[in-house]
């Protein structure tokens, strides 16, 4: 039998050695080389010498490659995964053959999300779960649970309603040796395997624990492999490490076709599901779930999720978010007081503290507004995070707002990215953004000037105030010039 010999590859880097070392030579980083098994030199292909140009006597040698005209198109068949969330994050559903990494931190709902789907799944394919975490029993119980909420609740996704018979063909496999994970899905063949999660996978040729770099590398090449081969869709959780990553740094995220998140805040129930990768769709997809007590929901209509929904109070303004190619109707709230303190204090959730220190700068050059000698806090709700530059201008309305102790009119939708020089500047997927807003019953958008879009807004009922500055945009919005009449 061919000998096989260790290697030492950097978590970080990917550098590879023969010897261990505390700290990679190429970048440095501590305590990153892990094992890994290299293969044996025997098994190395070798690449055979090319045949004398000398066509006349050498048989014809089949070629490999051929016209990209010729190559023959199949029409993907995508598998619904029961949820319309996740099929949208997914780019339409779950292609056969595809590898997909679910990342997230523990106890977000990974599994959760993936057995209801399993089940909604198993109505009409073979499905494999191989829970590596949770003994059978364990998971025995989660799908009891699920299976009550999707006969008593409205909690369960609608396409599940009633469709999912107790005997669907789903196998259980509780078992974290990956050898016989592997031996199963060969001997089962099923369309869509599940592997919750690979970090508790093992492979007993390697020396290293379960959940390092190389363990992981090593286990879900193998499985991608007999999955690509025999066109098996396969689910991989992963879970994040304390750093943010997906263990182990990036190896992963080569290795698979689709790298999902799911995230959302430990106090709220909400819970957002992202494509950070998808070579089968479009990425920074969103996907939104609400966790019930008997399992995830789907919200088809997430704006109502973000918006405050009380009496219009001062300080708070209403943006239009766009997240992928949907957009989110979201709250953000002001709050600017008198400072006591040396240096004013600046907090900001759900937006970068950073983008709220240059709008407040913004608006003491620009509008002469004294911010510099009052705290501001800012926050968004709901708990989302808007990164977008699109949310300066309700940003700014809020701190005005609150500052000038102003209301602003109820149904107003503010638009737009704040330029250094206080002028505003146009965004994109403004229709769609004033689409979202109209059909929340908005009836006014304040938005950068030459969008274009009067007749749009016109047809959707929508009031548009085009401003080509901040100033401009706060009188249109605020009905007042907030520069005059300082306090
Ligand atoms: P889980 O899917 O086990 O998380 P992960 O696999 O990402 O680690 O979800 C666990 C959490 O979800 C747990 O804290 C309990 C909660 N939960 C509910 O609130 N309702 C439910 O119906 C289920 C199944 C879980
Ligand atoms: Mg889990």
């Amino acid at each position: 039998m061919a000998k096989t010999t260790s290697l030492f590859v950097c978590g970080e880097c990917g550098a590879q050695t023969r010897q261990f070392f505390g700290r990679c030579s190429s970048c440095g980083s501590w305590n990153s080389l892990v094992e890994q098994v290299a293969p044996a030199a025997a098994d190395q292909r070798r690449r055979r010498p090319v045949a004398a140009p000398d066509a006349a006597q050498a048989p014809a040698q089949a070629r490999r490659s051929e016209p990209i005209a010729a190559v023959g198109e199949r029409p993907l068949q995508r598998l619904a995964s029961g949820y319309g969330e996740l099929d949208r994050v997914l780019g339409g559903g779950l292609v056969p053959g595809s590898l997909v990494l679910l990342g997230g931190d523990p106890g977000i709902g990974k599994s959760t999300l993936l057995l209801q789907s399993a089940r909604a799944m198993a109505a009409r394919t073979s499905v494999l779960y191989v829970s590596a975490e949770e003994s059978a029993q364990q998971v025995k119980l989660r799908w009891r649970r699920l299976a009550e909420a999707d006969r008593s609740g409205p909690a369960a996704p609608d396409v599940c309603q009633g469709a999912v018979p107790d005997q669907a063909d789903l196998q259980l496999l509780s078992e974290t040796d990956l050898e016989l994970v592997l031996q199963e899905l060969e001997s089962l063949r099923p369309a869509v395997a599940i592997i919750d999660s690979i970090q508790a996978l093992h492979d007993g040729e390697l020396s290293s624990a379960p959940g390092s770099v190389a363990q992981v590398r090593e286990c879900a090449a193998a499985l991608a492999r007999i999955a690509k081969r025999q066109h098996t869709a396969l689910l991989l959780v992963g879970h994040v490490t304390k750093e943010g990553m997906l263990a182990g740094p990036k190896v992963l995220e080569h290795l698979v076709d689709a790298v999902l998140t799911f995230e959302g805040d430990r106090f709220a129930s909400h819970r957002l599901l992202r494509a950070v990768k998808n070579r089968f769709g479009a990425t920074h997809e969103l996907g939104v779930f609400e966790m019930r007590d008997r399992g995830l929901a789907e919200v088809s209509n997430p704006s109502e999720l973000f918006l405050g929904g009380e009496e219009p109070s001062s300080g708070t303004a209403t943006i239009v978010a766009c997240e992928g190619t949907r957009p989110l109707v979201v709250e953000l709230q002001a709050l600017v007081s008198t400072t006591s303190y040396a240096s004013p204090r600046r907090s900001a959730t759900g937006i970068a503290v950073n983008r709220l220190h240059q709008i407040l700068a913004v608006l003491e050059k620009h509008l002469g507004l004294p911010l510099s000698r009052f705290d501001c806090y800012l926050a968004v709700a709901g708990g989302l995070e808007v990164e977008e530059p699109a949310a300066d201008l309700g940003v700014a309305a809020a701190v005005v707002a609150s500052y000038r102790d102003l209301t602003l009119p109820p149904g107003t939708v503010l638009i737009g990215e704040l330029g250094l020089g206080g002028q505003l500047r146009p965004v994109s997927q403004l229709e769609l953004r004033l689409g979202e807003a109209a059909r929340l019953g908005f009836t006014r958008a304040v938005v950068p000037r030459g969008s274009g879009l009067a007749p749009v807004a016109a047809g959707l009922g929508l009031q548009l105030l085009e401003a080509g500055s901040i100033a401009e945009a706060l009188v249109a919005a605020l009905g007042v010039n907030p520069a005059d009449d300082r306090p």
